[in-house]
């Protein structure tokens, strides 16, 4: 697998209503992504259309699912599992997002999650980042335990399978992103409990930024934040402010 260096993942969660909407998003975005060279666009549509949008993929851009079930199959009403997943070309997955913790996943949950997608060779873009932020440093904690648990029993192999998306929930469907200074502390406090586990392999991990992105902070955001790459949800839906993100973060 190509190494990626900037990493672009829309997730379009439970959008948009019909499979046509769907395909003309994905077709609009496919289209204006021909001038891109660096950047890799993952493309992450409800489960439903993935057997229909899996056409879409080509050396930058890739189909990603927002969630699986930890297990290969079974009596699990309304689970999609993450074997399933291997026949529509998905290679990324998104894994413990605030939506679904906020739906009663653990961390030791997440990491079933982890483990079962990176041990098929497909990608888990792990979500962390805490609800607030107090003046204590307790979220420090919080984003550490998030860490350490959700990689549990990942080795150094499976670690080249795994995205790291920081996205404080406070800052998810908000109206203020960030800060590119906050983000780039964050970011350094990720990297440094990554390589705590893992060593130096640790600096290879993709460390995204996620939460109220769009074609106006975009760049800072990558460029003084020091991030690898973005996870967007509602720009995501508007191509043409989707490919603008995009092209911006190609150009750095
Ligand atoms: P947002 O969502 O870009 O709409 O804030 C981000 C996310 O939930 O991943």
């Amino acid at each position: 697998m190509k190494k990626v260096k900037k990493l672009i993942v829309g997730n379009w969660k439970m959008n948009p209503t019909s499979l046509a909407e769907a395909k003309k998003l994905a077709g609009d975005i496919k289209k204006g992504l021909r001038s891109v060279k660096k950047t890799t666009v993952v493309l992450c549509p409800p489960f439903v259309y993935l057997s229909s949008l899996n056409t879409i993929p080509n050396p930058t851009l890739f189909l990603g699912a927002q969630n699986t079930s930890s297990e290969i199959s079974g009596s699990f009403t309304g689970e999609v599992s993450y074997v399933q997943l291997l026949d529509f070309k998905v290679s990324y997955v998104i894994v413990g997002h605030s939506e679904r913790r906020a739906y009663g996943e653990t961390d030791e949950f997440v990491n079933k999650k982890v483990r079962a997608v990176t041990g098929e060779g497909m990608t888990a873009v792990l979500c962390i980042g805490e609800s607030r932020r107090d003046k204590e440093g307790n979220y420090l904690e919080f984003i550490k335990q998030q860490l350490h648990i959700g990689l549990q029993d990942i080795n150094k192999k499976s670690l080249s399978y795994v995205v790291i998306a920081y996205e404080p929930i406070w800052a998810i469907g908000a109206k203020y992103a960030m800060t590119p200074s906050d983000i780039h502390e964050t970011s350094i406090f990720v990297r440094k409990i990554l390589r705590d586990m893992y060593g130096p392999i640790a600096d290879d991990v993709l460390i995204l930024y996620g939460g109220s992105v769009d074609n106006t902070n975009a760049l800072e955001i990558v460029r003084d934040g020091f991030v690898s790459g973005l996870l967007i949800g509602r720009e995501s839906l508007k191509a043409k402010n989707f490919l603008e993100i995009v092209k911006q973060i190609d150009g750095i």
